[in-house]
């Protein structure tokens, strides 16, 4: 019978069995796949494992909180977390070219996760060789030797289905490890759709917020300010955008809408006139859209009313946002971000 219940207990036999006494490495990404097999991988070998979470800055209200608070006091995970807002920023500062932006972000992903895989390593090292100096010579034996990857079934079947050496496929799409770096892959959803994923995330008592998450890109925030991405546009976009996913959800619409990207239009200004004269802000982009796998999709019909009221308190809670906008095109000929 294929319950959560099965799946976990079978899943935990796996990877105790895989793993033994080594340590364990883990990338939280904010997401539901990564979250899901770390909260697997820590049922099954505990302390063994660390997580490691590189704040980006790129990810939308509440969420880095999610991970760093909300994940860890359901799970009991052991996490580090990367502060690389600043990292980011920079390396993103006068950048307006989509693909360029993703580079950049998968660039500077891959390094500073390759940097705190390192510290995990040495750290582990030193524990070990003190744990060791004090008698338990097993665990000196025992460096980080596997990484934790969110991989589903219909991941395997696009990638032909081969195990393959350590390469961290995250959402940025990165190629190989350092030779200092090679881990075996650690995958607990290979077997698993995103449904069941979910099934099997909620028995463990990971948070709904993510276990619920939509679809959410990569890079993030990075692609939808249009434009140059800065920290003061990032603001704006955080701010409209939960709004937007706050008035979505309350009227009830999250499981009928696949995503609903929030796009800053930071380039384009348009005339308002808010309280007592003429602004010259930005407009936001509201872009609800309906799909079974993102490679085709249709927008959604929001009642008026909520798009209404999205409208009426973005304007009149984000500075420098006097317009808001629905986009009513298909995926195909548009795509879903866009960017
Ligand atoms: P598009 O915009 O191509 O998006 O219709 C299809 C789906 O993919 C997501 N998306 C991305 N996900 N890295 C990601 O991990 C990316 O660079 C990226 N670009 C788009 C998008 O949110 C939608 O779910």
């Amino acid at each position: 019978d294929w319950t959560p219940g099965n799946v976990i207990a079978d899943q935990v036999e796996k990877i105790r069995a895989q793993v033994g006494a080594a340590r364990v490495i883990c990338g939280l990404s904010g997401g539901v796949d990564s979250a899901v097999a770390a909260a697997l991988v820590q049922k099954a070998v505990g302390d063994q494992l660390t997580c490691v979470f590189v704040d980006h800055g790129l990810l939308r209200a509440g969420e880095a909180e999610q991970v760093e608070q909300d994940f860890v006091a359901a799970t009991g995970v052991n996490l580090v977390v990367v502060d690389a807002q600043e990292r980011f920023l920079d390396a993103l500062a006068g950048v307006t070219d989509p693909e360029t932006k993703r580079k950049i972000i998968g660039r500077e992903f891959i390094r500073v996760f390759e940097q705190a895989a390192r510290d995990v390593v040495a750290a582990a090292h030193v524990v070990d060789g003190g744990a060791g100096a004090a008698g338990t010579a097993d665990s000196a034996a025992h460096p980080v030797e596997f990484l934790v990857q969110g991989t589903l079934y219909p991941d395997v079947v696009e990638s032909g289905g081969g195990e393959g050496a350590a390469n961290i496929k995250s959402h940025h799409n990165v190629g190989g490890l350092p030779d200092d770096l090679q881990f075996s892959l650690v995958e607990p959803l290979r077997e698993l759709f995103k449904d069941e994923v979910r099934a099997v995330g909620l028995e463990l008592g990971v948070p709904e917020v993510i276990v619920w998450r939509q679809p959410f890109p990569g890079p993030g925030l990075g692609i939808r300010v249009i434009g140059e991405v800065t920290r003061e546009r990032l603001d704006v976009l955080r701010a409209a955008d939960l709004i937007a996913r706050e008035e979505l959800t309350a009227a009830g619409l999250d499981r009928d809408i696949w995503q609903c990207p929030v796009v800053l239009l930071a380039d384009v200004r348009s005339v308002g006139v808010q309280g007592d004269g003429r602004t010259y802000g930005h407009p936001v982009v509201l872009r609800p859209v309906s799909s079974e796998d993102a490679m085709t999709a249709d927008w959604t019909r929001v009642p008026y009313d909520v798009l209404a009221r999205i409208s009426t308190r973005i304007t009149n809670e984000v500075a420098d946002v006097n317009r808001v906008v629905l986009d009513v095109t298909s995926k195909p000929p548009a795509t879903i971000e866009w960017e």
